[in-house]
């Protein structure tokens, strides 16, 4: 068997084209777009590149972005002041503090800062609270474990009653994609570095998320035939025949996992694109509750 492609590239420009529809029409009937401000603090490259993609996207569905480049001994009351700042301001309706912050910075305490109606990452400690719990809707999901369920759904894949296995439990992706899943009456597994017999409980899933930051580690005799597999890892590994000298992989061996999956995502273009487009689609709720 060879699985379908679930091809996120080509789902997150569907979903963005939504969104660019949905701000059009707002401008047309309040004179009005969604704002995002995103908060990039010190000079991290990855993050740096993260926060362009993502203002990169706003410009293109006609979100505005209002970028705040912070140097890295900023103090600590410094940036709550700026998040204060973007909390008052009527033009922002959806505030983004890239992660990770410099070590002198309680992170915690930044992101507690935010307003709960301009957490559109969803890592504020309320609406990660309600999210733990049943029937407590947050006002917003974090934007990558939100992606994977949206992948599942709109691949026709059922999450109700089948047997969900997560890999890691970070708080960006692992914890709360664990509590989607449950919500969407999945039964669940969460599995981390001292779970026993690793592959002995991967190969329980039909449906797999993968979220551990670990270079292929889930190799294809651990899939269950026909599981659906949500690869959320990027790691990049040496590659002579890349120009770049490396090239990105998965937490999963795409080739072998592919030959035995029902779907799986590519990585590149699987779960990364979602993520910028949940942002988008976070932001845009956003203005609408503040536009009423
Ligand atoms: N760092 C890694 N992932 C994320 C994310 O989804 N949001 C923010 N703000 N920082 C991150």
């Amino acid at each position: 068997m060879t699985a379908e492609i679930i091809d996120g590239k080509a789902i997150a420009a569907t979903i963005r084209e939504e969104i660019r529809q949905e701000v059009a029409a707002m401008q047309a009937a309040h004179g009005r777009v969604p704002g995002l401000a995103t908060v990039l603090v010190g000079a991290r490259k990855d993050s740096e590149t993260y926060v362009r993609m993502k203002k990169k996207a706003c410009a293109e569905v006609g979100i505005a972005s209002f970028g705040h480049e912070l140097p890295a001994d900023i103090s600590q009351d410094e940036l709550l002041a700026v998040v204060e700042g973007l909390n008052a301001d009527p033009a922002v309706h959806g505030i983004l503090v890239q992660l990770p912050l410099p070590d002198h910075i309680d992170d915690e305490a930044v992101l507690a800062a935010i307003s709960l109606e301009k957490d559109v990452d969803g890592f504020h400690p309320l609406n990660i609270g309600r999210l733990s719990m049943k029937r407590r809707d947050p006002l917003f999901v974090p934007c990558t474990p939100k992606g994977c369920i949206e992948l599942l759904d709109r691949s026709g894949i059922e999450i109700s009653g089948r047997n969900a296995v997560v890999l890691g439990r970070s708080n960006i992706v692992g914890l709360p994609v664990a509590m989607l899943l449950l919500h969407r009456n999945a039964t669940l597994t969460v599995c981390h570095s001292r779970t026993a017999d690793l592959p002995a409980m991967v190969r329980q899933a039909d449906i797999l998320i993968a979220a551990v930051g670990r270079a292929e580690m889930v190799k294809g005799d651990w899939i269950k035939p026909g599981a659906a597999v949500i690869d959320v890892g990027v790691n990049a590994i040496d590659d002579a025949n890349d120009p770049r000298g490396y090239r990105l992989v998965g937490d999963v061996a795409f080739d072998e996992a592919r030959e035995v999956a029902g779907a799986i995502t590519p990585v590149p273009g699987g779960v990364g694109p979602m993520t910028i487009a949940m942002l988008l689609r976070n932001t845009t709720d956003a203005a609408v509750r503040a536009f009423g």
